[in-house]
């Protein structure tokens, strides 16, 4: 705990310093992921088996073990865009809650889409043009993951197709409107364009649908068109991997700051940003060379890590996607549409569900109202309003500044806050009108869910 006395605000990078590696954690795991497996045989998939999915470069990612994965140029170029992003010390922050604790967070807002996704989105498109993939299917859940591809499509020329989960589609259309803009094609899931879409929506024609059900369309997609690759913005080791800059970045501009955090905090819908942000710190500690407490943040509604089983499930609703050992609560679960729809996940990425299986990282969930209040009190002391995901990592990291008070102890708190909330203005008009409510676990339903688990 090295404590800053300094009274400074933003801690800003040169664009010489974007990363020109992201970090593979795979390298300092004590022992390998368990393998996916093929949804349809159970056993071990290959290179070939994802290879009508995804371009080969990111298949080769998705099972490298090499600590660090040079980023291409065009790539760098991209990021320049926006990176590196600004880490802030939240000062005012610190004084509202009159706490000894030091509160800094990392902003990718700043973005052209408004999160973290582009740092993969523009990844995944540079090497889908590279092997000459002329359209992307993709499912979207909050509508930042498809903002950021269909920007991504846009710099490099690529045709997307985005299937938007239905709750979100119908609370946000002005994220549908940026896609558009962006000149990608938007659709409700479930659909009436894919055979998965037509099934649900004739046993449920009021699907509020899910991010499980949107994947399955996006693969449908993919699978059946030759000139279609599918794209994921979450969960899958090479999303993970490219997030690394986030927290590549953080590393340095802690050293700016002569701060060493004792907390790190991230929200966890797949695990993408929350791994993105934290495992170059945890890579540290994997390699015995520092120690935090590093806690993923998850809506009471979906809370795969803490109230999921660790196992072999389905990725996607419609059971097409490789099967993977994740924490789950069933791939048949439709998580109520609650405002962070990047959250309303059944499952967690392999890498994380593994670190929270072996006890490196916490895990905790949060109420949809608690959070939202914890938004606004940040949105009224720092000016940013965050996007209602990242809103579940500020209500703990404001919990955790408040334990360091009880204690007396000036702790360093750090979180990502991974996007802003400027699409989200009718799901905070929900909060301050006091219409918005909070969901129990839903505890006789994911254990219905996790009936349907896949006998491995
Ligand atoms: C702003 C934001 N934060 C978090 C998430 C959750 O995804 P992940 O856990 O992969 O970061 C999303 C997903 O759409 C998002 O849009």
């Amino acid at each position: 705990m090295a404590v800053s006395t300094s009274r400074r605000t933003k801690f800003v990078l040169d664009e010489d310093r974007i990363p020109r590696a992201w970090y593979n954690i795979a390298a300092d795991l004590p022992t390998p992921p368990p393998p996916p497996l093929h949804p349809g045989t159970h056993q071990p998939i290959g290179p070939d088996d994802l290879a009508p999915l995804f371009p080969m470069a990111l298949i080769l990612q998705e099972v490298s073990s090499e600590r660090e994965i040079e980023i291409p140029e065009p790539v760098r170029d991209a990021y320049a865009l926006y990176r590196p992003s600004p880490l802030h010390r939240a000062h005012r922050l610190e004084q509202a809650l009159d706490t000894p604790a030091h509160i800094y967070y990392k902003y990718e807002g700043v973005s052209p889409a408004g999160s973290h996704k582009p740092n993969t989105a523009i990844a995944q498109a540079f090497y889908n043009k590279q092997e000459g993939t002329r359209r992307i299917a993709t499912e979207t859940g909050a509508g930042q993951w498809g903002s950021a591809l269909a920007f991504a499509g846009a710099l490099f020329g690529i045709e997307v197709k985005v299937y938007q989960v239905r709750a979100s589609y119908d609370q946000k259309p002005y994220r549908r409107m940026l896609m558009e803009t962006y000149g990608a094609e938007v659709v409700a899931s479930p659909s009436l364009t894919t055979n998965y879409g037509r099934s649900v929506l004739s046993r449920d024609p009021d699907s509020p649908g899910s991010l499980g059900i949107a994947i399955s369309e996006a693969v449908e997609d993919a699978a059946t068109r030759d000139d279609t690759k599918y794209s994921l913005g979450s969960v899958l080791n090479h999303v993970l991997l490219h997030q690394t800059v986030i927290g590549l970045e953080t590393i340095e501009q802690m050293e700016l700051a002569g701060e060493e955090p004792d907390v790190l905090i991230g929200c966890a819908g797949g695990g993408s940003n929350f791994a993105g942000f934290s495992f170059p710190w945890i890579g540290r500690m994997l390699r015995g060379e520092a120690r935090y407490r590093v806690i993923a943040a998850e809506p009471e509604a979906a809370p795969s890590l803490t109230r999921g089983i660790y196992a072999y499930d389905f990725g996607d609703t419609g059971k097409m996607a490789p099967i993977v050992k994740m924490h789950t609560l069933g791939s048949d679960f439709i998580p109520e549409p609650i405002h962070a729809g990047g959250l309303r996940y059944h499952g967690m990425s392999p890498l994380v569900s593994l670190l929270k299986d072996q006890g490196v990282i916490e895990a905790t969930s949060v109420h949809q109202r608690a959070s939202f209040e914890a938004g606004v009190a940040f949105a009224r002391a720092e000016g940013i309003l965050p996007a209602p995901e990242p809103t579940h990592a500020i209500k703990v990291a404001i919990d955790e500044a408040l334990a360091a008070k009880e204690a007396g102890e000036p702790r360093v708190i750090l979180f990502n806050l991974c996007g802003h909330g400027h699409f989200d203005l009718s799901a905070y008009e929900r909060h301050l009108s006091g219409a918005l409510e909070d969901y129990e676990y839903p505890e006789a339903k994911v254990q219905a869910a996790l009936a349907g688990l896949p006998q491995i």
